[in-house]
């Protein structure tokens, strides 16, 4: 069956990738859309991130889910701190440097804290080895997660933990940042035997028919 995807939230998405190309850019860009129907926007064109992680996520934690503590990075409006929590996760922090957008995200009640910050490479004031699990959805556009950022998410988690991101394929592959940056980072620390790459698949339906997701799933050793 095709979805019906809104034409007009998919330009209202398609130009804010479009126009909104640094991280001031991008930061102001959703604090404006959050006031202005961003979730619902997500809703209309059908996008899945949300969904696609949690299920990676499920899939690696089958039990004793509710012991299990997540990092959701560009945590955004929630989406994925809802997915989570309705797939039996319950020690669930949230980071964003959008404060508009962790403000929204707090209504849906999902999250046990709010990290208002941006990952840009240079360490969060987190210990290491605070998660055994960081979580990414749609973060792979331009101003967003820079290259470096593997190697922060790495230092958050605990040996053996995962770090499960999701992104637009099309985006991954047209931004050097992320089709030679970052998969160049990922290469290399798996080389140091720094981290196993558990999954890198490109799949059909991360928003509508019309653009596939990229599916990373990340363990360090
Ligand atoms: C498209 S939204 C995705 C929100 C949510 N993950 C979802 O799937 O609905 C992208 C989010 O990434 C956040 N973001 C942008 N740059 C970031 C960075 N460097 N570090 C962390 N979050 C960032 C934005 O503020 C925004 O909330």
């Amino acid at each position: 069956m095709t979805e019906q995807v809104n034409h007009q939230s998919m330009d209202k998405f398609e130009s804010f990738y479009r126009d909104y190309t640094t991280p001031d850019e991008v930061v102001k860009g959703y604090a404006e859309w959050v006031q202005n129907g961003y979730d619902s926007d997500f809703e209309a064109i059908t996008h899945r991130g949300h969904v696609l992680v949690g299920d990676l996520i499920s899939e690696l934690f089958p039990s004793n889910r509710e012991d299990v503590y997540i990092l959701d990075i560009a945590a955004g409006t929630g989406r994925v701190g809802q997915a989570l929590t309705d797939r039996g996760f319950r020690r669930i922090d949230a980071l964003d440097p959008c404060l508009p957008m962790l403000e929204e995200a707090k209504k849906k009640n999902v999250y046990q804290r709010y990290i208002n910050d941006r990952v840009s490479g240079d360490p969060l004031d987190i210990p290491e080895g605070t998660y055994d699990a960081v979580t990414c959805s749609a973060a792979f556009v331009h101003g967003h997660l820079p290259a470096e950022a593997i190697i922060e998410l790495l230092r958050l988690i605990k040996t053996g933990g995962f770090i499960a991101m999701v992104g637009n394929a099309e985006y991954w592959e047209a931004i050097p940042e992320y089709r030679e940056k970052m998969a160049g980072v990922i290469q290399k620390l798996e080389s140091e035997k720094k981290l196993k790459v558990i999954k890198k698949e490109i799949k059909e339906g991360f928003i509508g028919q019309k653009y596939q997701a990229i599916e990373l799933v990340l363990q360090k050793l």
